[in-house]
């Protein structure tokens, strides 16, 4: 399904610094002489941006559970016909901060049904999983010390507004994710410094890519 070139997904609760990081890497891979196709979910594509706008302004509670995960996927699907799978069918390497993983968590937080939802979506519209994911891990103080700078005045702060309590229970959520597909997922120590943190995430992708660690 991956075509032949490479998907990788970063995730993590809100604040973990997982943006700055999938950067970085970006541009360790184009001096390398790869191409690179940064993006990210909710967005990613004109259309699924359109539904992002829906998905992060306004009320915290604008939507019902099973709302929130059909806008989701609807962006999703959008994304992937639009951008990820043209590029990985060209050989670029993808990097998409957010993917399903994250409805997982934040969707599936509400409870088995919820779960089994987004499951499902997945499978009959999506189709598509990471080769690698990313999974960025980090004290939600921490996270939400970070995000309240950065988001001041942005608007988009409907998933933030949630709350610490929250936070702490996605957390643990990704944690099972990435404990679930040991293969597929690898847990980055998102507290250390930002060299670090950088090192662990070339460690993680260089043997993928057939790169040096
Ligand atoms: P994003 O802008 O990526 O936030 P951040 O910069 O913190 O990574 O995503 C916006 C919010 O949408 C974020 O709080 C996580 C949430 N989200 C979901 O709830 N489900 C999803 O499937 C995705 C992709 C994001």
């Amino acid at each position: 399904m991956a075509g032949r070139g490479f998907f990788l997904t970063v995730e993590g609760i809100d604040g973990v610094g997982k943006s700055t990081q999938t950067r970085l890497l970006a541009g360790r891979l184009r001096r390398l002489g790869r191409e690179v196709v940064e993006t990210r979910e909710p967005g990613g594509a004109p259309g699924a941006e359109a539904i992002r706008r829906l998905l992060v302004e306004g009320d915290p509670e604008r939507w019902s559970p099973e709302t929130e995960t059909l806008l989701f996927t609807a962006a999703r699907r959008d994304h992937v016909e639009r951008v990820l799978e043209p590029a990985l069918a060209r050989g670029a390497v993808v990097l998409c901060d957010r993917y399903v993983d994250s409805t997982r968590a934040y969707q599936g937080a509400g409870g088995p049904d919820q779960r089994d939802l987004v499951d499902l979506l997945h499978r009959l519209t999506i189709g598509l999983d990471p080769d690698l994911t990313l999974i960025f891990d980090l004290d939600p103080a921490a996270a939400l010390a970070r995000t309240r700078d950065r988001l001041t005045g942005s608007g988009e702060d409907r998933f933030e507004r949630k709350g610490t309590a929250f936070q702490a229970r996605l957390r643990e959520e990704f944690l099972r994710l990435a404990a679930a597909e040991p293969a597929r997922c690898t847990l980055i120590d998102a507290a250390r410094p930002a060299d670090a943190v950088a090192g662990q995430v070339w460690a993680a992708v260089a043997p993928r890519l057939g790169l040096a660690p």
